[in-house]
């Protein structure tokens, strides 16, 4: 397993799995699997309504805690100190455990500034090893950091072969925070898993369209949390280590940038509107 470690000194897995969309019904045997092809790093919640079964699945593996690295995230309808706190104490009961490894800031909305000084509180408590953010995108992340003199262990961003996120990766590392890419596969977007050009690329290492899109992320010192609810697509992509990519093929890659969002406008008010009602009715 590769490590990337954080600004905490805490070393979290380089790839991890996600379990965003997962019914809650198969949740439980999906981490299992993950955990047995290798996976030690999980990432869920609040608003995936999976935590209890991740925590089934960690409290069953028979895997000592300290051997996995779990991330949650701190949904909008919690921000603000009091309520956030107290949803990281929910949070830590569903996962059974006593601490999480790492936790997110989900969206950069509501009162996230309160959730910030909950996520401090939490880790001075030894709840939280590590926090930071997700979403935060260049104007909002400078903005919490300079305001609060903290800079997140994390941002995990969406992050991919046609979104990449260069520019504003280089600004999230100077300030020492390391980058996580959702959806590394685009969630399977514009054909990406039969894309000629990574097609054409993972036939000289004899690796898949999902190998070389995950493998040009971790060669660009992105950490990845691919999401598949297949155990042998789960192998697929934790076989990512035993190869490295040509400087011209992370240039051939580095081209197909498009250097926009393929889900989601941070910046458009019904979007915006969309994620704050987003657990409306659900919790
Ligand atoms: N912080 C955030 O706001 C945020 C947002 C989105 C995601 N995330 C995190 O990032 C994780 C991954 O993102 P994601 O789930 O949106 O998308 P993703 O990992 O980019 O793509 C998942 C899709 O790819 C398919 N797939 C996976 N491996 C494959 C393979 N080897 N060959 C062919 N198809 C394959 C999966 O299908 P099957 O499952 O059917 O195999 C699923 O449809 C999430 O689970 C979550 O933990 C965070």
């Amino acid at each position: 397993m590769e490590y990337q470690t954080l600004n905490t000194g805490a070393k979290m897995p380089k790839i991890g799995y996600g379990v965003f969309q997962i019914p809650p019904k198969e949740t439980t045997q999906c981490v299992l699997d993950a955990l047995d092809v290798g996976f030690r790093h999980i990432d869920t919640a609040q608003a995936y309504f999976n935590e209890a079964e991740v925590g089934e699945a960690i409290a069953t593996s028979g895997i000592p805690r300290e051997e996995l690295f779990l991330t949650t995230k701190v949904w909008i309808s919690n921000a603000g100190e009091e309520k956030a706190y107290a949803s990281i104490q929910k949070s830590l009961e569903k996962l059974k455990t006593g601490y999480v490894d790492l936790l997110l800031i989900h969206q950069p909305f509501g009162d996230y500034y309160g959730t910030y000084r909950a996520m401090t509180k939490a880790q001075r408590e030894g709840l939280v090893k590590s926090f930071g953010v997700s979403n935060f995108f260049p104007d909002r992340f400078v903005d919490l950091v300079e305001c609060t003199g903290i800079a997140p262990a994390v941002n995990q961003i969406e992050c991919h072969v046609f979104n990449q996120q260069t520019k504003a990766r280089d600004l999230y590392t100077r300030y020492g925070t390391a980058v996580v890419a959702w959806a590394p596969f685009a969630e399977g977007k514009r054909n990406m898993f039969r894309n000629p050009t990574l097609a054409k690329i993972g036939r000289q290492y004899g690796k898949s369209n999902a190998q070389v899109a995950l493998r040009f992320l971790l060669q660009a010192g992105v950490s990845v949390l691919p999401k598949s609810v297949h155990k042998a697509r789960m192998v697929e992509n934790f076989d990512v280590f035993d190869f490295t990519l040509s400087i011209e093929d992370m240039q051939t890659i580095a081209a197909m940038d498009g250097d926009e969002s393929l889900f989601i406008s941070h910046t458009d008010p019904d979007m915006v509107k969309f994620l704050i009602d987003y657990t409306k009715n659900k919790e």
